[in-house]
C-alpha cells in the first residue's frame, strides 16, 4: 500500500498540533478521522482490461475513491502485470499485495479446503453453486481464507471450463488420450485429466501461451471469455469442446494486513464496496459467455457442443477420494439435494 501526504498545509497543522501536545506517534490503523493520508491499494488479476475481473474492480474503486472523498485509491493491474494468480495470492498472505481476483484452482495452494470448489462437475448449475458460495459453505471458505491473511470479500465467476485443442475434435473421453494439456496448478485438475488419460502439464496462465504457441502442449482448458479475449485460436487451437467439467469459481480477496493497516472508517467502506462486486462480475460473464462462443466460431474455431458429460463425470469422479476436506465436499453435494 502506497501512502502520500496530503497538501502541505495539512502537514503545518499536524505537525502544530503535534507540537501542542508534546509530540506522540501518528497510529495510522486506530483513527476515523481524516488525517490527511492518501491510501493507493495495489489490485491485480491475469485477465485483459476488458475481462469482467478488471471491471469489476474498476467499478469499486470508483466507489471507494468517491465514498472515501478520494482517501482511498485502487489502482487496478491487468494481465498478471504484478503476479500471476499463484503469486498474487501468495502476496495476499503476505501483506505485499492489497486486492487480487483469481480463479479458486491457485488459491487452494495457500487454502487447502478450497479444493472442494475445483472437484470436476461438483455443481448441478450455475444457480447451485452461487447458493452455496452466498450460504454457509461460502462463509466456512471464507473463514478458511481468513486464516491463512486473505479477507474473501465476494465470490464472482470464471467461467465454465471447456477443452480446447490443435489436434482434432474432443467428442469423447478417449480423444483426450495422450493429448498434452496444460491444466492450472491443482492437484484435483491434475488428477482428473490423467485420469481421462491425456499428459497433463501445470502451469500459470503467463506460460501457458507460449507453451500453446510454441507446441509444448496440444491443449488447455478454459473458459470460452478467455479463450477469446486471448485469441487462443492464433495459438493453434482449432477445436472447442463444451465440456463444462469445471465452474470455474473466481474470488475478490484482500489481504488481511493491508486491512488491519487502513484507518476503521475506511477499511470499512473498502470492504463493503469488495463485498458487491462479485455478483456485479457474475452477471457480465454470464452476459458476454455466448458472445465469445460466437467470436470463436467466427474465427474459425470447431465448437463441439453436443457432448455427453456422462462418460466424462464417470471416470473423473475418482478424484473424488482425493479430496482432503470430505465433509466440506459431501456438504456441497448435500446442499444441491
Ligand atoms: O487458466 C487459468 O489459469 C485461469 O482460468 C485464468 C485464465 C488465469 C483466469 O482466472
Amino acid at each position: 500500500m502506497k501512502k502520500k501526504l496530503g497538501a502541505l498545509l495539512m502537514m503545518v497543522v499536524v505537525l502544530m498540533v503535534l507540537a501542542a501536545c508534546g509530540g506522540g506517534e501518528a497510529d495510522e490503523s486506530s483513527g476515523s478521522a481524516d488525517d490527511g493520508e492518501v491510501y493507493t491499494l495495489q489490485a491485480g488479476h491475469s485477465l485483459p482490461d476488458d475481462h469482467p475481473y478488471h471491471l469489476g474492480f474498476l467499478e469499486m474503486a470508483e466507489k471507494v475513491e468517491e465514498r472515501t472523498d478520494g482517501r482511498v485509491k485502487i489502482e487496478v493491474f491487468p494481465f498478471s502485470e504484478i503476479g500471476a494468480e499463484r503469486e498474487l495470492t501468495e502476496g495476499l498472505t503476505l501483506g505485499t499485495v492489497d486486492l487480487a481476483v483469481s480463479s479458486t484452482a491457485p488459491v487452494t495452494n495457500f487454502v487447502p479446503e478450497l479444493a472442494v470448489l475445483d472437484v470436476p462437475f461438483i455443481f448441478n448449475d450455475r444457480d447451485s453453486a452461487v447458493d452455496v458460495l452466498n450460504g454457509e459453505i461460502g462463509d466456512e471458505l471464507f473463514q478458511a481464507m481468513d486464516d491463512q491473511g486473505i479477507i474473501g470479500l465476494s465470490w464472482g465467476e470464471n467461467g465454465y471450463r471447456h477443452v480446447t485443442n490443435a489436434l482434432h475434435p474432443v467428442e469423447k473421453p478417449e480423444d483426450l488420450s495422450g493429448l498434452k494439456i496444460r491444466v492450472q496448478e491443482n492437484e484435483i485438475h491434475l488428477a482428473a485429466f490423467e485420469e481421462l488419460g491425456a499428459q497433463p502439464t501445470p502451469m500459470a496462465w503467463t506460460e501457458a501461451l507460449t507453451a500453446l504457441q510454441q507446441g509444448v502442449v496440444d491443449a488447455q482448458e478454459n473458459p470460452a471469455i478467455v479463450a477469446d479475449q486471448y485469441k487462443l485460436y492464433e495459438s493453434n487451437q482449432e477445436y472447442m469442446t463444451l465440456t463444462g467439467h469445471v465452474y470455474s469459481v473466481a474470488v475478490y480477496m484482500m489481504s488481511k494486513q493491508t486491512y488491519e493497516e487502513l484507518p476503521e472508517d475506511l477499511r470499512d467502506i473498502v470492504l463493503e464496496e469488495g463485498q458487491k462486486i462479485g455478483a456485479m462480475e457474475r452477471d457480465m460473464i454470464v452476459e458476454m459467455e455466448q458472445e465469445s462462443l460466437k467470436t470463436l466460431e467466427e474465427q474459425g474455431v470447431e465448437i463441439i457442443d453436443e457432448v455427453d458429460p456422462a462418460p466424462f463425470q464417470e471416470i473423473v469422479s475418482s478424484v473424488y477420494d482425493m479430496v482432503e476436506h470430505q465433509e466440506l465436499l459431501n456438504n456441497i453435494l448435500e446442499a444441491q439435494k
